[in-house]
């Protein structure tokens, strides 16, 4: 069987603004007879309680905090005017800011800035990452680097890039709760490095953080360059266009306004209270006839451009961690969810697009088209033919292929990848997980599962140091992870202790290893 398609639904189905450079296709995800009618009521709810939320209701409960991304970009939106100053005011700081770094007012200590080393994990990366490689160039004002995570192996990488531009690297360190422990490990590396050349580590760093946080704490005590904030009505996947996003593409040279007024225009088209004249809606509702309102596809994200490969990774988190979630909003067990995963076109044909066409059919694909291939002309690779024609019927051949085995896709278009059209890819599916989580009754707003992550790394953390603690305490003996279980009153914790002690003894420091096949007869000794 096919998914059915054809010109005629095509014209019909299209949704397309072309004073945007935006267009979706749904026509190859067609929905089951009478979807539409038997949805009314609850996508009626979804903007009702959308209209709410951007006029300052309560909108994540479990938090308490009213969920501001949308007044970002249009601050005169905000319930309150203190907030529309606050917002007005951090562009404008901003923008004060970067040009001071960008004409070199404010210099590193070796002189102007060269490059830009981002600190932050989760939403307080994935965001500035993906728009830093959208948009980045060869011109850009300062080369910009990240460190996402609490790997010692990733920090050095960097580190081993800048070693020899410390004293010409801004360092952006952002995070909204200012205590997740891999931004903390990362900055307390990055000070170490800093304090290794001679530099001084507060002429170059800035916060981004939650007022009186930890962070901020330290960026005031240390009196670091500047301070940005990140205000407790913005989640922190919903963070891109405040100053966590826009802080670090200014910086790297990029169009910010454009960015915002991107957004800003999505907006306006996905407020429309008419599901089918809203591209936001429209996706909300064909994941839901997908997915049978429980995730039962995963989304797979395909843009057929090397600048969007991040995309997916961005939409991951925004999309899973918002959607992800099990209870809803009356406090019963749903365990919902949207998978998403992808990279880019035409590349995954080489990998598992193989899967995608004659395998599972437990996905819908979302294609996204970019028109304009470069600036400037292209060389002919074939009579008539450039490399982005290939490029296009790759995208075309994939789609039908997939329509001919009864996969479901759906297809965005974009004249072109610029900070405009970046905007409104943010603000569409900003909207889009907002509304779907309106039709599930979820809070797309929290992630209690991530705050249990953190907690049972701290568990771990704490069993780690009491077994080394025993250890240090029985100097000189060989002991397994049972006998310092029952030295440390932690029977049942074996493996757990095994595992740390493994870690522990296979780097340099701490701990010796006798080892053994059987973890039971490993043995660990102080050094
Ligand atoms: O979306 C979210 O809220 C999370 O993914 C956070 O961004 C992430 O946990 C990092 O938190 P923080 O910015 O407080 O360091």
């Amino acid at each position: 069987m096919a998914v059915e398609h054809s010109f005629t639904n095509f014209r019909k189905q299209l949704l397309s603004f072309p004073e945007l450079g935006f267009a979706l296709d749904v026509s190859r995800a067609p929905a089951p007879a009478g979807f539409s009618e038997k949805m009314a009521p609850a996508i009626a709810k979804a903007f009702a309680e959308m209209s709410a939320l951007e006029k300052g209701a309560i909108a994540n409960p479990d938090e308490k905090r009213m969920v501001g991304h949308y007044w970002l970009r249009t601050p005169e939106l905000a319930p309150q005017a203190s907030i529309t100053q606050e917002i007005k005011g951090a562009i404008a700081d901003i923008h004060s800011f970067v040009k001071k770094i960008h004409d070199g007012s404010i210099k590193g200590s070796s002189g102007k800035f060269t490059d830009l080393l981002c600190i932050g994990i989760g939403g307080s990366a994935l965001g500035p990452q993906f728009v830093a490689d959208a948009l980045g160039t060869a011109k850009d004002r300062l080369k910009i680097h990240f460190i996402d995570n609490t790997d010692p192996d990733g920090m050095d990488r960097v580190f081993a890039h800048l070693a020899n531009r410390i004293g010409s690297t801004l360092v952006v360190v952002t995070s909204k709760s200012g205590s997740t422990p891999e931004p903390r490990n990362a900055l307390i590396e990055t000070q170490l490095f800093w304090k290794k050349a001679g530099a001084s580590f507060a002429a170059h760093a800035v916060a981004v953080t939650g007022k009186d946080s930890e962070l901020d704490k330290v960026a005031v005590k240390e009196k670091w360059l500047a301070r940005f904030p990140m205000w407790d009505w913005v989640g922190g996947r919903t963070s891109e266009l405040g100053p966590v996003g826009l802080l670090p593409a200014a910086l790297q040279g990029l169009d910010i306004d454009a960015l915002l007024a991107g957004a800003r225009a999505m907006d306006e088209c996905t407020r429309v209270a008419d599901a089918s004249r809203n591209p936001a809606a429209q996706l909300a509702l064909a994941w839901y006839h997908l997915t049978e309102g429980h995730g039962k596809k995963a989304m797979v994200v395909l843009p057929y451009k090397d600048r969007l490969l991040l995309f997916s990774r961005y939409l991951q988190q925004l999309v899973m961690e918002s959607i992800g979630k099990e209870k809803d909003l009356a406090g019963k067990s749903v365990h919902q969810g949207l998978t998403v995963y992808g990279n880019k076109g035409s590349t995954d044909q080489h990998a598992y697009v193989q899967q995608l066409r004659d395998g599972l059919n437990n996905f819908f694909a979302v294609f996204v088209e970019v028109l304009k291939d470069r600036d400037g002309p292209s060389p002919e690779i074939d009579p008539l033919t450039s490399s982005g024609d290939y490029l296009q019927a790759f995208l075309l051949g994939t789609r039908d292929a997939l329509s001919e085995s009864n996969r479901a896709s759906i297809t965005l278009t974009l004249d072109q990848v610029d900070a405009r059209s970046v905007g409104l890819l943010i603000a569409l599916f900003e909207r889009a997980v907002g509304l779907y989580a309106g039709l599930l009754g979820i809070n797309a707003y929290h992630q209690p599962g991530v705050e249990a992550g953190k907690k049972a790394a701290a568990k771990t953390l704490d069993v780690r140091n009491r077994a080394i603690l025993a250890l240090k305490k029985h100097s000189g003996r060989w002991m397994s992870s049972v006998q310092i279980c029952e030295e440390i009153a932690l029977v049942g914790s074996e493996e757990v202790v095994f595992k740390v002690l493994l870690h522990a003894s296979s780097n340099p420091g701490l701990v010796l290893r006798q080892a053994h096949m059987d973890p039971g007869s490993t043995l660990f000794k102080h050094s």
